[in-house]
């Protein structure tokens, strides 16, 4: 795992968006692994920003988010597809069809899993990207979840309901639950970049890439991957 620390989000993202334009110039098929919340926020304004200036096309390109709320539908302000829409997708030149999320309310939470599933394994991951959680989780994948797990409905811990809360009007109508691709599935990915900038992350850098690996922190996992580079800024990165 190479780990490279940044003076600034702006330099980081910038070097995150690089490696992205490279696999979509190569490759108008490829299959990129997305991630929400305010980390990916600056990435996705860079591809924005070359798509619109520049003419990087994503006409072709496919995409898998990580999870979804369970219970948001697509058209809620609060659910990721709302997330994806409005911060990326409704401003590249993507196909809708091409994207894929899970169906927060999906009825049947296991058809639901195994359609997801399958999606994973007939479109393999050019690149994954990641955020951490201040707890060590990728995706929704929360401490103890077993590293063989494959898409699944988790039940988010109070610190994941807290930290996420910032982006609803109250706390209480933050979901306790969310379909998340497993573990398996995001180590399946050819090559994987995690993101992290900020004090509030320093810790969890420090133990995803020092500490042990172990389910107790599921991001520790990613030091087995053949392909994965960290990206922090300096304040993520402080612990190192
Ligand atoms: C988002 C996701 C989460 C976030 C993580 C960090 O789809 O799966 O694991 O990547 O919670 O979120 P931010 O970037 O908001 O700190």
């Amino acid at each position: 795992m190479q780990v490279k620390v940044f003076n600034s989000y702006e330099s980081l993202v910038k070097k995150a968006f690089g490696i992205v334009k490279n696999i979509v110039k190569r490759n108008p098929y490829a299959v990129l692994g997305l991630a929400t919340g305010n980390t990916m926020i600056g990435l996705y304004k860079l591809m924005i920003e070359d798509c619109k200036q520049n003419r990087t096309s994503y006409k072709h390109i496919r995409t898998i988010n990580l999870d979804e709320y369970k219970g948001l539908s697509a058209g809620d302000e609060q659910s990721y597809a709302y997330y994806m829409r409005k911060n990326l997708f409704d401003k590249i030149d993507i196909s809708s069809g091409n994207t894929h999320i899970p169906i927060g309310i999906a009825e049947n939470e296991d058809a639901e899993c195994k359609r997801y599933n399958k999606i994973l394994d007939s479109l393999p991951r050019d690149l994954q990207i990641l955020g951490i959680g201040s707890n060590g989780h990728i995706a929704f994948n929360e401490p103890n979840t077993k590293f063989g797990s494959e898409t699944h409905v988790a039940k988010l811990t109070e610190s994941t309901i807290t930290a996420n809360s910032r982006l609803f009007k109250d706390i209480s109508e933050v979901p306790e639950k969310a379909f998340t691709m497993g573990i398996k599935n995001i180590m399946q990915a050819k090559q994987i970049i995690v993101l992290a900038s900020g004090e509030d992350k320093a810790e969890a850098v420090y133990n995803f890439v020092k500490g042990k690996v172990t389910e107790k922190f599921p991001a520790s996992v990613l030091q087995l991957h053949p392909n994965c580079i960290v990206f922090v800024d300096k304040t993520a990165g402080c612990l190192l």
